[in-house]
């Protein structure tokens, strides 16, 4: 069997932009460094008037069919993975599968569709079943697609505001692909948690702090468990490692965690101690608050010593560069982090072939995932084809009164209508109600 992973992505952002620091924060009264520095974020993407979850996958879906030179045919298997779904029943990929229909020679109606929901790790499990799939020899030579897209929207006044984001990331899965090979080993960390959750209701109940901590926790034995059938990671295994990024700031805290993790019983740990002492090991202490604030000590010099910076500018920070831009786009955010960090090597000469990333996927409810890819001697021709700079640049900034109507516009239980912030071109939009209430849509040249 010849390797299976993503042969392309294609992103595509929502249309209008809201400036974190210079418009958002002055609404509310803080201080805008909250978000540059505290959050790490800047701008958050949301959808147009005309914009959905569907408009975005099928946008996104498009572009990367129409690159690679595909037909509905060559496809067979449509998965999408969202937390922002609008119908408890009709899956996602049927109504872009229906997009992709009027644009395209042919159709869908043997490829297998589906939705999967698992808050934000849902995208990766379509990726493990798309993998599963192929692997198992039931594709016939057709490859997947996976397409992760959601528009993170909290309710108004909720802390969770400060994170939004909408956006969509599609993913052709087939053998022998162009830009990365995923790894058989994977491992999970899940248990039953209530940090993050929407039931029957469009705005997530959400515990901000509690969710920053079940992400860490499950995280962590996430890569135990991947450690245990992979044998131990080091930091010299990966070149980047993808995470799941909420915020930035989220994944600063699990950085420093994981480096603590890669770094114990090695070489590195070995050249830290005449300076900042070994690592607390749990065997050495009788009370486990003794521990815990050893550890608190100790990763706070950890922080601050030459090694780990440079690490982290080196293995985490790229990983962060479209994030920052666009906020959080659940099901998509850790395939953005794995789309950033590359260009992110691109951009700088780096020659990934053959080189690992650490991937790191995170769904609150809660559950983590850690495989290891290879990027694939083709890499450097997906990358390229990204047009996500051109994307961010041309979106529309949008004033505080105009975040509140857009945001009324997509909150179902409100009725608005106001014109488009943006005329749309070479793109799918929604264009009304169809007689069983039913969404529909329609491309415009
Ligand atoms: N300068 C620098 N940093 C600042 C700052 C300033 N002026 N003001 C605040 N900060 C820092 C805070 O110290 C905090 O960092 P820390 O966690 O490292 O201490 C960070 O900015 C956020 O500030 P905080 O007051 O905690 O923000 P918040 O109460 O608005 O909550 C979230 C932040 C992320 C909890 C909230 O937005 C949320 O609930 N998001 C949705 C859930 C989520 O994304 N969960 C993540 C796991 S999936």
């Amino acid at each position: 069997m010849n390797s299976v992973g993503i042969d392309a992505v294609a992103i595509h952002a929502g249309k209008l932009r809201l400036d974190l620091a210079e418009t958002f924060a002055p609404a509310k009264g803080e201080d805008p460094e909250k978000y540059t520095k505290g959050l790490g974020l800047h701008a958050s993407s949301f959808p147009d008037v005309e914009e959905d979850i569907v408009t975005m996958g099928a946008n996104a879906a498009h572009k990367l069919m129409t690159r690679k030179g595909l037909e509905p045919d060559d496809i067979g298997r449509i998965d999408v993975a969202t937390e922002s779904a609008f119908d408890n029943s009709k899956p996602v990929s049927t109504y872009i599968a229906g997009c992709l229909e009027a644009v395209f020679e042919g159709d869908f109606h043997h490829a297998n569709k589906g939705e999967r929901k698992f808050a934000c790790i849902s995208g990766t499990q379509s990726l493990d079943d798309a993998y599963n799939w192929i692997r198992a020899g039931r594709n016939r030579g057709r490859a997947a697609l996976v397409i992760a897209t959601d528009t993170a929207l909290y309710a108004r006044g909720d802390a969770g505001e400060a994170t939004q984001g909408a956006g969509a990331v599609a993913m052709l899965i087939a053998e022998d692909p162009d830009l990365v090979e995923l790894s058989l080993e994977q491992g999970f960390g899940s248990a039953d948690e209530t940090d993050f959750l929407k039931p029957n209701q469009q705005f997530p109940s959400v515990d901000g702090k509690r969710s920053v901590q079940v992400y860490l926790a499950r995280m962590r034995e996430a890569l135990e468990d991947y450690e245990s059938v992979a044998g131990d990671v080091r930091a010299e295994d990966f070149v980047y490692a993808p995470f799941h990024t909420p915020f930035p700031g989220m994944v600063r805290k699990a950085a420093l965690l994981a480096y603590r993790h890669v770094t114990r019983d090695t070489e590195i740990e070995d050249s830290l101690a005449a300076r900042i002492g070994r690592q607390p090991r749990a065997e050495a202490f009788d009370d486990e608050d003794a521990f815990f604030e050893s550890v608190r000590e100790y990763m706070d010099a950890l922080k601050e010593t030459e090694q780990y910076q440079e690490w982290y500018e080196q293995a985490i920070e790229p990983t962060l560069d479209i994030a920052r831009h666009v906020g959080n786009w659940y099901t998509g955010s850790v395939h953005i982090a794995r789309a950033s960090a590359l260009r992110n090597a691109r951009e700088n000469g780096i020659d990934m072939a053959g080189e690992s990333l650490l991937v790191g996927s995170y769904g609150s409810g809660a559950q983590a995932e850690i495989h290891a890819e290879t990027v694939r001697e083709n890499w450097t021709e997906e990358i390229d084809a990204l047009d996500i700079d051109d994307q961010l640049a041309a979106r529309r900034d949008i004033s505080f009164e105009e975040y509140e109507e857009i945001h009324d516009v997509h909150n179902h239980d409100k009725e608005i209508d106001i014109d488009a912030f943006t005329t749309p071109s070479e793109e799918f939009i929604r264009d009304g109600l169809g007689p069983m209430d039913e969404r529909t849509y329609r491309y415009v040249e």
